[in-house]
Order: C-alpha cells, then sequence, then structure tokens
C-alpha cells in the first residue's frame, strides 16, 4: 500500500523512516553512504520537511513503513542546487536548477526489495507535480537505483559530478497550471 505523506504526517513517523533509512543505506555494497537514521529522522528530514511542495510517499508491507521516497521544489540558495550548479555547465545549471521538483532520498529496506516497492515509490512521487523538471542524484556505478530511474525515463544529465555521483533529470514536458 502506498500513502502520500505532507511534512507534518512525515516527522509523526520520523522514527521508522530513519530505521527504514539506516536499513537501506546500511545494507552490504553501501559502506560508502551516509546510513545514520537517526540522524535523518532527528535532522534532515525536518529541515526538508519544511521546504516548498514537500512530498513524501511510503510503502506499507504488513503494517510496517517498508519503503519511502520524498523531495521538494529545489531553489538556487539551497546547498544541494548550489554545489550541482557550480559542477555543471552554465547553459545546464540555467535550463534545470531551480524551481526543479528534486528528489532527494529513495529507500526500501533489504527484505522488501525486488519486489517492485522502489518503482512504486517513485511513480507515486512523480504524479501530479506540477513541475516541468525534476533532478536527482544518484550512484556512478551499475545499481538498482540508477537502472530504476532509468528505466522509468530519467537521463543522465552528468554522469559523474565529480564526487561519485551522477546527475539526473526528467523533463515532464509542458506543466499545467504553472
Ligand atoms: C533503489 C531501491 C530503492 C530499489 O528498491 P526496490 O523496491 O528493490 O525496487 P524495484 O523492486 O522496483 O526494482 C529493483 C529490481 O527488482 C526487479 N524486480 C521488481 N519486481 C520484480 C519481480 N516481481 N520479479 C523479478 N524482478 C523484479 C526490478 O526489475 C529491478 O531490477 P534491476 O535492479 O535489475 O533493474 C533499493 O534497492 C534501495 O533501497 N537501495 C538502497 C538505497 C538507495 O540506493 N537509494 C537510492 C539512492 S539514489
Amino acid at each position: 500500500m502506498i500513502d502520500v505523506l505532507d511534512g507534518v504526517a512525515a516527522i509523526d513517523i520520523a522514527d521508522q523512516l530513519g530505521e527504514v533509512f539506516g536499513a537501506a543505506f546500511g545494507a552490504p555494497g553501501y559502506e560508502d553512504t551516509q546510513s545514520d537514521g537517526a540522524a535523518f529522522a532527528a535532522e534532515q528530514l525536518p529541515a526538508h520537511a519544511a521546504r516548498d511542495d514537500f512530498k513524501l510517499v511510503t510503502a506499507q508491507v504488513d503494517g510496517a513503513v517498508a519503503g519511502f521516497a520524498y523531495g521538494f521544489t529545489g531553489q538556487r540558495g539551497q546547498w544541494w542546487p548550489d554545489r550541482v550548479a557550480q559542477a555543471v555547465s552554465a547553459e545546464l545549471a540555467a535550463e534545470w536548477i531551480g524551481g526543479h521538483f528534486e528528489v532527494v532520498e529513495l529507500a526500501v529496506v533489504p527484505g522488501a526489495q525486488g519486489r517492485c516497492l522502489g518503482t512504486a515509490l517513485m511513480g507515486e512521487l512523480m504524479l501530479d507535480l506540477p513541475h516541468r523538471k525534476a533532478l536527482l542524484t544518484t550512484y556512478v556505478d551499475d545499481r538498482p537505483a540508477p537502472r530504476l530511474y532509468r528505466r522509468m525515463g530519467w537521463q543522465v544529465l552528468v554522469p559523474d559530478l565529480g564526487w561519485g555521483s551522477s546527475l539526473y533529470g526528467l523533463d515532464r514536458g509542458v506543466p499545467v497550471g504553472r
């Protein structure tokens, strides 16, 4: 079952989301990534939940949160868009960065992976968004996450930003009402 949460509802289940985050990013093969679920729940999530158009989707399995994804409207002046803008061409930055929908996290607990939950979460997260452009960074190497994004129509904008991440973009066409 997939649910859509706003910032308040997401913070209400921050501990569960932190556990999913820690399990997904703490799995073998993800040693180099940030996997501190408690810090995610206490710091990153509350900071991001206050951003414009914050949207978080959860997948429930047997009554427990087994996966989630979230994003918000990214703007220049924020850490991530500014960092990415400095690493790409001026043309690419002008076309893609600022007012985009920023996909920040996607995570499914290892025991529930390979059952299309990640795909369903991304589908629901992107559904009905008014943004024309969407952005995310993901792993440079061949893993489930980049494969999933490419399968769902995302294009590689920059294969390697210089810190082991690729920049992916999705041009969603003419926006409705924006
Ligand atoms: C990326 C992630 C969220 C994907 O979650 P998931 O629920 O396993 O995603 P899906 O099940 O939709 O797809 C994963 C694979 O299972 C396959 N799959 C899905 N349902 C299937 C089924 N019924 N039968 C066989 N294979 C299936 C998909 O084709 C896909 O295969 P691929 O990796 O070879 O392309 C998960 O691997 C994860 O949490 N990784 C760690 C954190 C991470 O990398 N997050 C993203 C950071 S950018």
